[in-house]
């Protein structure tokens, strides 16, 4: 299992202060929406800067049609990054036509699927895709597995189902992370390192406990030693 930083602090300094404090250890760190919107590509150059082997998870969740997609998944190459994400509901001929554009790359960076928003609940969800959240879950897990992905983002508590589904290979990664039962603050399913760990989870995400604690760089190790 690997850990992943969520780097969504207000300024791309507050950021890069959090990427120096936590530089010696052998972590991710995931770019969100807002950070890449406003700091682009020269943001992703500073982290490297910082530590060249800090790997990048780009979290745009691309959602278009299939050709746009693609052309966007092939931009992202251009990048340098480790790992992005495109939305499962965007279909399955999306997907492919992603995963196919990219083949001729060698390594391409690992792709991964949104199934459902955690910001769901059933009732706003139902109304979006007609069907409850764990089954459409699972069906959006199956189309990017049929389709090619490397994996899909998930609550904690669906990684060992989509897991049983697809393959145990089929990576989940998994945020709502609380790693030693700190506050959930708006996350409402949330899980800590041990259950993500029996839950053979790929890759945890974890923001607000690692960047609003005193010391990020103690409960980043603290972290990792638990893993
Ligand atoms: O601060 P916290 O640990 O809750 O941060 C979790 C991170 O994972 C945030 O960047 C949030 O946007 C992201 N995320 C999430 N739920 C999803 C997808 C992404 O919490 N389904």
């Amino acid at each position: 299992m690997e850990l992943c930083v969520a780097l969504d602090l207000p300024t791309k300094e507050e950021n890069l202060e959090l990427v120096h404090k936590i530089k010696e250890y052998d972590v991710w760190l995931k770019v969100g929406l807002r950070s890449y919107i406003r700091d682009g590509e020269e943001f992703l150059k500073d982290i490297k800067k910082i530590n060249p082997d800090f790997k990048i998870f780009l979290d745009l969740k691309l959602y278009d049609i299939p050709n746009t997609m693609a052309d966007a998944a092939e931009s992202i190459i251009g990048l340098g990054v480790d790992m992005f994400n495109v939305h499962a509901s965007a279909g399955k001929r999306a997907m492919q036509e992603v995963m196919d554009r990219l083949k001729k790359y060698e390594n391409r960076p690992i792709v991964l699927a949104v199934t459902a928003l955690t910001s769901f609940n059933e009732e706003e969800f139902a109304a979006v895709y007609e069907g409850s959240i764990a089954q459409k879950a699972d069906q959006f897990a199956k189309d990017a597995y049929d389709s090619g992905l490397d994996g899909v983002v998930c609550s904690a508590y669906e990684s060992e189902s989509i897991k049983k589904i697809t393959d145990k290979k089929f990576m989940t990664l998994t945020p709502g992370i609380r790693p030693f039962g700190e506050d959930a603050a708006d996350q409402q399913r949330v899980a800590d390192v041990a259950y993500a760990k029996s839950a053979h989870v790929d890759f945890i995400v974890v923001g607000r406990p690692i960047y609003k604690a005193q010391n990020p760089a103690s409960v980043v190790k603290k972290i990792l030693e638990e893993i």
